[in-house]
């Protein structure tokens, strides 16, 4: 018999995750995991799914703490010994008008967005079954031509981030030098955008590449990670400003952890909401939306 497959998708609670989670509901043959970094929040969102059918479970998981990763990481493992599809989704934004420190904020939108995904997928594809898929949520602040401070370093710098030959530890080195400049003030000098969360989704992409390099090399056959620009989406993370439905944002997302076996691309690429694969190292970038 063949083995029960499972899909998981993080911060599935509300937003554009929420919209993941309806859709995969719908279209995915087996299991749904809903995981949300509170169980209130997150049940309650499964409870709404359970009047669309019955493939959505829950579990706890915070892609912020170690713990909560390894917990569930240890549940997949012992309940069905692996899994299939992957989404990483959850991630946060401070608003334009936050008031804390530029060096604060990067701090915690780096480990979040990057580290907590980064720390997520270490615990998790080492159980990814032959075939999985990974898709990952960046933004149109992704795109590598958004590292634009001051020049030369930030040519430099996008020179690093697209080299064919960029390791986790290298991104990793990256994203802390960042984080560096960000607090003690240096960042624009040292060629780094004005943006926290610009920075910690420009790795999340240039991880995507890093990782599908490896499962090339991975001795489990056809696995495939991809990230998008989901969108400027109507969510409480574009204050409701987003033209785009939680369904709209969430429709390339749910391709991405839908594609068919022995797909020849997109691998490893970053796609728009419209699905069309953008060049994510010269552009040109799409219009905005
Ligand atoms: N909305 C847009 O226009 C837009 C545009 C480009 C990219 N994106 C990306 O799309 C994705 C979803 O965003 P959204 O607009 O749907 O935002 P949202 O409505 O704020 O939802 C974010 C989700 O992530 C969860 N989350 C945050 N930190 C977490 C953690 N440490 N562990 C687990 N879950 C955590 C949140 O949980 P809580 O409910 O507990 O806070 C929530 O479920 C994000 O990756 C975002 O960067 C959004």
């Amino acid at each position: 018999m063949a083995a029960q497959r499972i899909a998981v998708v993080t911060g599935g609670n509300k937003g554009i995750g929420f919209g993941v989670m309806k859709e995969l509901c719908a279209k995915f043959d087996g299991i749904v995991y809903l995981t949300a970094r509170d169980e209130g929040r997150g049940r309650a969102a499964i409870e709404e799914l359970k009047k669309l059918g019955p493939s959505a479970r829950f579990h706890q998981l915070d892609i912020d703490n170690a713990e909560s990763i390894a917990t569930f990481a240890d549940y997949i493992k012992k309940t069905y010994g692996g899994f299939d599809v992957l989404v990483n989704n959850a991630a946060i934004a401070y608003k334009t008008a936050a008031t804390e420190p530029f060096g604060e904020q990067a701090e915690n939108t780096v480990r979040v967005n990057f580290f907590g995904t980064l720390a997520v997928c270490r615990s998790l594809f080492p159980l990814l079954r032959p075939h999985a898929r990974v898709s990952t949520v960046s933004s149109s602040a992704g795109h590598l031509l958004n590292i634009n401070g001051d020049e030369p370093a930030a040519s430099a710098l996008r020179q690093k981030f697209s080299s064919p030959s960029l390791t986790e530890e290298e991104l990793c080195d990256l994203m802390n030098q960042f984080v560096k400049k960000a607090n003690d003030g240096s960042w624009k000098a040292a060629g780094w955008p004005n943006g926290s969360y610009v920075v910690s989704k420009v790795g999340v992409s240039a991880l995507t590449r890093v990782q599908q390099r490896a499962f090339d090399a991975d001795s489990r056959p056809d696995i495939v990670v991809n990230n998008c620009h989901p969108g400027y989406v109507d969510t409480d993370m574009s204050s409701h400003k987003g033209p785009l439905t939680i369904e709209e944002g969430a429709a390339c997302v749910a391709y991405l952890a839908l594609l068919p076996p022995n797909i020849k691309e997109p691998r490893g690429a970053y796609l728009w909401y419209d699905k069309q694969i953008v060049d994510w190292v010269n552009g040109p970038v799409p219009s905005f939306v």
